[in-house]
């Protein structure tokens, strides 16, 4: 059976990382999630108190940083530096300015070199904002994923509250919508449908129904 790449796009809180990781446990393929990457990035210059507007410091930063993502059965780990990160880059504050770190063109192509890096051999599937237009163009089978604000708020809203994480519905609407719109309009890879991605909207889709289109795709391309 051939192995092929896997492009999972789509705004924030869109549910990429959840069908993305299931496709990837049914095909015994790699889950890659850019989105940890430039996450992880913010996360260490907000501790290092970096300027967010500084490119030359940020990609100055990103080629001495390590970053790895490291399957478990907690999910997916991901380490800075060899710091186990995983939970400190989902805080808020990394979450509002990661966007801020991801305009920067130099950021972009190491992070896009590194993403590449992982899809040689094929058998992945990697989710994020620019994976079928700019990191894999190539992808076999490019999925984007669609929910409106609302829908994608009270998700988010509803899985903090069963975290037992606080919670306010409306803030994370303004949060959600902000995110898309800076990754929208910016100039470098924006978050765009690749004209060759086939189109879900999974406003009223269950995870396993949304997986279901994904798994139709991909078994008619292997
Ligand atoms: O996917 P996630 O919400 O974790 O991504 C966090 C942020 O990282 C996005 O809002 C976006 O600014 C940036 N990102 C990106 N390109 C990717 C993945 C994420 O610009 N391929």
């Amino acid at each position: 059976e051939k192995k092929i790449s896997i492009a999972i796009d789509g705004p924030a809180a869109a549910g990429k990382s959840t069908v993305a990781k299931i496709v990837a446990e049914k095909l015994s393929y790699i889950y890659i999630d850019t989105g940890a990457m430039y996450r992880a990035l913010t996360y260490k210059a907000i501790v290092n108190q970096l300027d967010l507007e500084d490119e030359d410091v940020l990609l100055e930063t990103l080629l001495s940083t390590v970053i790895k993502l490291q399957p478990s059965d907690k999910g997916q780990l991901v380490f800075l530096d060899d710091r186990d990160v995983t939970n400190e880059i989902r805080f808020a504050e990394v979450t509002n300015s990661t966007s801020y770190v991801a305009k920067h063109q130099k950021v972009r192509e190491e992070m896009v070199r590194r993403q590449q890096a992982f899809a040689t051999e094929g058998g992945v599937v990697m989710d994020g904002r620019d994976i079928g237009t700019h990191v894999l163009p190539g992808a076999e089978v490019k999925v984007f994923l669609l929910a409106s604000v609302e829908e994608r708020a009270e998700r988010r809203h509803n899985e903090n509250i069963q975290k037992g994480f606080p919670s306010d519905l409306e803030k994370l609407k303004e949060e959600i919508a902000r995110r898309d719109k800076i990754d929208s309009e910016r100039e470098v890879a924006p978050l765009k449908k690749a004209d060759d991605a086939v189109e879900i909207d999974t406003t009223s889709l269950t995870i396993p129904d949304v997986v279901e289109k994904i798994m139709v795709l991909v078994h008619e391309r292997i």
